[in-house]
């Protein structure tokens, strides 16, 4: 499902006193995943929490087109999924619309059935590098008729048995991993793959939920080896996803850089693998109050109290990146209310998000007065607290957002601090993750709207 193609501006005005309990909708990665390892399990499946957010109804669809049934009632969504092994050949194309998580685990789980795949996307998603995952699925002995550069569209047909192998990942990626185990569900025999970085462990988590057998293990070399047994059985679960801690990042960050702020985010999802901007931002002096940690589905969840804070600079070490990856333009945000400098080494990876994060987030700060320096794989950001001087000085300072999400918020949360505010081209895309974002933080006392 393709977000709206029409672009939205938004502004952001110099706001105080965000103040409220707010609670975030449900995790866009355990969101993606329930769908699919729902729409694929036998029995039923019973999902609340659910984030309904456009790149999530996206997987929900192609599920559909698989031969899941999925429908809504209540609160709740409800599946009855097909059963391991028994996806049904798609008529159509699947449209991921701007998700690379729904895309590329898509690809994995359904590349290596014996029949035709047809997956495409919008403008940022047909820029994006689909090898990371085509390159596990041919060894598997999938056929793949890529656009050029293997990007999408792109065409799967998967062999009449798919080949279990052992991958090492070359980069740190939880796409790539998660789309060679979900293949392995379907290959005889073990599937095994080693990952340098530990990175978001959902689906691991998920499959073992859903009752298939993996084995877990460390390398001589401290590396992480996840091998599945494939071709089991997959048994409908129960499922209350948690609050987004990537969407979190936003009120987050706002309530510590707009003066006199007191908020209370809750139910937000602590596992250790996403919790790495909430570890910089109390080095950088934050005061969070993390409360009434407690377990639920199978996660840490806790509430979390934000005040505004004095922040300072600091170096993120480059190790941490797999676990605050898509909160690095919210930090540099962050970064460029806080004194001294805030320097973000190890973050090539933002080159090839659903936009080049590191030029755009550089861009836009430059555009707002801040000053940055950006390399080929860091970012350094040098801050001023209060905000004086910095914003849209005129009408034409528009942060260009490329059809990403994060890159919208980003800036209007950075607007809510800047002394000139700040404007963005397009706020539609947040629907693709977090559809209630204006109406939250409006609700908070933030000055934020869509403009003509
Ligand atoms: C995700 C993994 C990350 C992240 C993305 C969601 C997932 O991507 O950026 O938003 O749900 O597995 P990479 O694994 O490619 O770094």
């Amino acid at each position: 499902m393709p977000h709206s193609v029409s672009l939205k501006p938004a502004a952001a005005r110099r706001s105080s006193d965000l103040s409220g309990t707010v609670r975030i909708p449900g995790d866009k990665s355990i969101s993606h995943r329930a769908f699919m390892l729902g729409g694929l399990a036998s029995g039923e499946t019973r999902i609340t929490g659910l984030l309904e957010g456009e790149d999530i109804l996206a997987t929900g669809n192609a599920m559909r087109a698989m031969g899941a049934n999925i429908r809504k009632a209540g609160d709740e969504w409800i599946i009855h999924g097909t059963g391991n092994g028994c996806l049904l050949e798609p008529e159509d194309v699947l449209d991921f619309g701007n998700a690379g998580t729904g895309v590329r685990l898509t690809m994995g789980l359904a590349g290596t059935y014996d029949m035709l795949t047809r997956f495409t996307g919008d403008a940022s998603l047909v820029k994006r590098p689909m090898g990371r995952v085509l390159d596990p699925l041919r060894l598997m002995g999938v056929q793949v008729e890529a656009s050029e550069g293997d990007r999408l569209p792109l065409t799967l047909h998967g062999p009449r048995t798919a080949n279990p192998i052992t991958y090492h990942v070359p980069m740190a990626s939880a796409q790539v991993k998660s789309a060679v185990l979900l293949a392995g569900l379907n290959a005889p025999g073990i599937t095994t793959v080693i990952e340098t970085a530990m990175t978001r462990d959902h689906t691991e988590k998920m499959l073992q939920g859903f009752g298939a057998e993996l084995e877990i293990g460390t390398e001589a070399d401290g590396a992480r080896r996840i091998g599945i047994v494939g071709q089991g059985r997959l048994t409908g679960q129960t499922i209350a996803v948690p609050g987004d801690p990537s969407s979190t990042a936003f009120p987050l960050v706002a309530a510590l850089i707009v003066h006199g702020s007191d908020i209370t985010i809750e139910n937000v999802l602590m596992n250790p693998t996403r919790t790495g901007l909430i570890t910089t931002l109390l080095e950088m002096g934050a005061v969070i109050d993390i409360m009434n940690e407690r377990r639920a589905g199978g996660e840490d969840v806790a509430d979390l109290r934000v005040r505004t804070s004095d922040l300072k600079g600091v170096t993120v070490p480059a190790d941490r990146a797999p676990s605050m990856i898509d909160e690095y333009p919210v930090l540099a945000v962050a970064a460029s209310f806080a004194e001294g400098e805030t320097v973000m080494p190890g973050i090539e990876e933002l080159r090839v998000k659903e936009s080049d994060r590191l030029d755009a987030v550089a861009r836009g700060l430059e555009l707002n007065g801040v000053d940055c320096t950006e390399g080929r794989d860091w970012l350094s950001v040098r801050g001023h607290p209060g905000g004086k001087g910095l914003g849209a000085m005129t009408k034409d300072a528009v942060v260009e957002t490329h059809l990403d999400h994060r890159i919208a918020m980003s800036f209007l949360v950075f607007g809510l601090a800047a002394e000139h505010g700040a404007f963005v081209d397009d706020a539609a895309i947040i629907a693709t993750s977090f559809p209630e974002f204006m109406d939250l933080m409006t609700g908070l006392g933030a000055q934020m709207e869509f403009f003509a």
